[in-house]
């Protein structure tokens, strides 16, 4: 089989493509032959040797990847209720950027028909991190005011759409004007484009109560004035870090991201107390003990998605010898949608 190694952290050469021998499934896990494989930005942070998950379950080499479609080659002996043949999508905790994959049974599930492979492939990381946000973290209510940073890439594709499912008023943030009408046809009620006007105006004036929830994976960039944006009873999700993570030749400045890491805000306790507002945090990739609570979201989202109320957001597909550029792509912040690898 074909998979990409990075054995050491850096930057866009350290994706070494391979050959190695197939995996064997264990008597609860499957063999899945892989046709496509979702992108997401933690894989572009484990290149960078960031993602403090693939330090703490893999190390160095590793392969990356959280998300696969394909068709079942191969059941382990404990394996009794999936076919041979069947056509998967499939969760994992690292090793998804290869050509065949073993997982656990319980984090396979049948790829919708409707769906091709690369979209089937798109759907479950960037799907599970917005519901987990607004269901699991937030506990988002109808009739709430969201704010949605980043809100035409992946995760933000999918928080726009389950925000508008959920019931809310749901206004977007995007960094760049192509990006504008991909939120607006994703269902937001309004578009904020930072690149053209002030954030901090445009979301006062869009909220001036403030906002019930706000999704920020920016980090430094948003995460004070995310805070100050809270209404009362206010949540700010925090999920993601990307805005410290401006890269040149694939690599961050290593003074630049100490600076920002040492302004990053720390919230106060007592701030919280009376103003009544909440920072909540999670990483998925820790998560994966949690299998049933995962499962359940995931049967949410394919009912979502096969009832017509959520859709994948756009697919870009890179062949797998093209992953530098892939990761080059979505790094440059410029993306829309989902990119994928195909195998
Ligand atoms: N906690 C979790 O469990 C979890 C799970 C999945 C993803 N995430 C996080 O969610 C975020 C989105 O992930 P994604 O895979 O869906 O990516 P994405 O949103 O498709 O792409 C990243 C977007 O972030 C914005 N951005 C701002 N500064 C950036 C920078 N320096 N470099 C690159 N992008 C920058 C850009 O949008 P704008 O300019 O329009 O803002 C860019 O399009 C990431 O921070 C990721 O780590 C967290």
């Amino acid at each position: 089989m074909k998979k990409v190694v990075i054995h050491r952290p850096g930057g866009y050469r350290q994706l070494a493509i391979e050959q190695h021998p197939d995996p064997v499934p264990a008597p609860d896990e499957v063999l899945i032959a892989v046709s496509a494989i979702g992108v997401n930005y933690a894989d572009c942070v484990t290149r960078m040797g960031l993602y403090a998950s693939a330090k703490h379950y893999v190390g160095y080499p590793i392969t990356p990847g959280f998300e696969v479609s394909g068709l079942l080659l191969k059941c382990g002996a404990q394996v009794t209720d999936l076919q041979e043949g069947a056509a998967v999508i499939a969760v994992t905790r690292f090793n998804g950027y290869a050509s065949r994959l073993c997982v656990d049974r319980s984090q396979v599930f049948t790829k919708p028909q409707d769906l091709s492979f690369a979209m089937a492939a798109a759907l479950p990381t960037v799907s599970l991190t917005a519901w987990y946000a607004l269901q699991q973290a937030a506990h988002v209510q109808a009739g709430e005011t969201l704010l949605v940073h980043s809100a035409a890439g992946g995760v933000g594709s999918m928080l726009v759409q389950m925000g508008k499912i959920l019931g809310c008023r749901v206004v977007a943030v995007v960094g760049a004007t192509h990006k504008v009408e991909a939120a607006r046809e994703l269902g937001a009620d309004a578009v904020i484009d930072k690149s053209v006007e002030s954030l901090r105006d445009a979301a006062q004036r869009h909220a001036p109560e403030g906002y019930d929830v706000v999704l920020d994976a920016n980090g430094i960039t948003t995460l004070k004035d995310s805070y100050r944006q809270l209404a009362p009873r206010g949540r700010l999700v925090v999920y993601g870090f990307h805005g410290m993570l401006a890269t040149r030749n694939g690599l961050p400045g290593k003074l630049r991201l100490a600076w920002d890491y040492l302004r990053t805000p720390r919230f106060s306790p007592f701030d919280l107390t009376t103003k009544n507002r909440s920072v909540l945090g999670f990483n998925l990739s820790y998560l994966f003990e949690h299998n049933a609570m995962l499962a359940a979201g995931m049967q949410q989202i394919l009912q979502w998605q096969a009832d017509g109320r959520l859709a994948v957001p756009t697919v870009t597909a890179f062949p797998l010898e093209s992953v530098a550029e892939a990761h080059r792509q979505l790094e440059s912040a410029q993306t829309v949608g989902k990119l994928v690898l195909s195998c």
